[in-house]
């Protein structure tokens, strides 16, 4: 069983959620649902992932004023998630309330305490983007700034993609967790994805887990998708 491959459940039906994880598991532990299952489903779906043996990255990107963060992510951690994101760009005061909010719950019901993982800047997201919001700077140092400061609030880690990896790893240092969407094996179709890396150069440039969607889950055969997947991850 491989933890360091998050298989995003980016799916419309519950029921084609959980025959994923039925050929799945136990290879692939950890499922990435986003605002698209769980808007449709709710906790129904993390309840189902947990019942089928596996773990949730719930991938809502939190972003309010520091107590609705807080309660929201109060919520996350009694569902028992794995981990969960919130958008740094929420502010120092909002990252705080969520990694106590987070550790407070954890210790009231005697859990484990969920990764908190930041989102910097969205991929979607260019220099010129960023110049309408009144941001006038480079993609990339707004992304160190806004991992920097995640981690000085006490995130575990951020979401960053192939291009932000090694800038991610050198200012926050190694304990720093690096998920990492927009992992293609060669010759694999690219999506919509800007920029990819296969699996092994991903791990190569220092991501702990690597965010695999469309490759495993639109696959005729998501369950061998996976496993070359994770072969490749192997081969360090
Ligand atoms: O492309 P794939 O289906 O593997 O995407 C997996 C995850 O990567 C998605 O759930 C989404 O959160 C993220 N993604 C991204 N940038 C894109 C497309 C997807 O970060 N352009």
């Amino acid at each position: 069983m491989s933890s360091k491959l998050i298989v995003a459940l980016d799916v419309d039906d519950i029921n084609i959620a959980e025959s994923l994880i039925n050929s799945l598991i136990p290879q692939v532990y950890i499922y990435k649902i986003g605002a698209y299952l769980f808007t449709a489903y709710g906790p129904e779906v993390i309840k189902m992932v947990h019942a089928k043996g596996g773990r949730v990255f719930l991938d809502l990107k939190y972003h309010d004023i520091p107590s609705t963060v807080a309660n929201a992510v109060t919520e996350a951690t009694k569902l028992d998630v794995w981990g969960m994101t919130v958008h740094t760009s929420g502010g120092f005061s909002m990252l705080k309330e969520a990694v106590k909010a987070a550790g407070n719950t954890a210790e009231e019901l005697q859990i484990d305490k969920p990764l908190i993982l930041g989102v910097t800047v969205l991929t979607s997201l260019r220099e010129k983007d960023l110049d309408e919001m009144g941001i006038n700077r480079k993609v990339e140092k707004q992304v160190k700034r806004l991992a920097v400061m995640a981690q000085n609030a006490g995130l575990n880690g951020v979401v960053a993609p192939a291009q932000e990896i090694e800038l991610v790893r050198k200012n926050c240092g190694k304990d720093f967790i690096i998920a990492t969407p927009g992992i293609r094996s060669k010759d694999a179709q690219v999506d919509d994805q800007k920029r990819v890396l296969t699996p092994r150069e991903a791990i190569e440039k220092g991501s702990d887990y690597l965010i695999v969607g469309r490759p495993i889950t639109k696959a005729p055969d998501p369950k061998e998708a996976a496993k070359k997947i994770l072969v490749e991850i192997q081969n360090e």
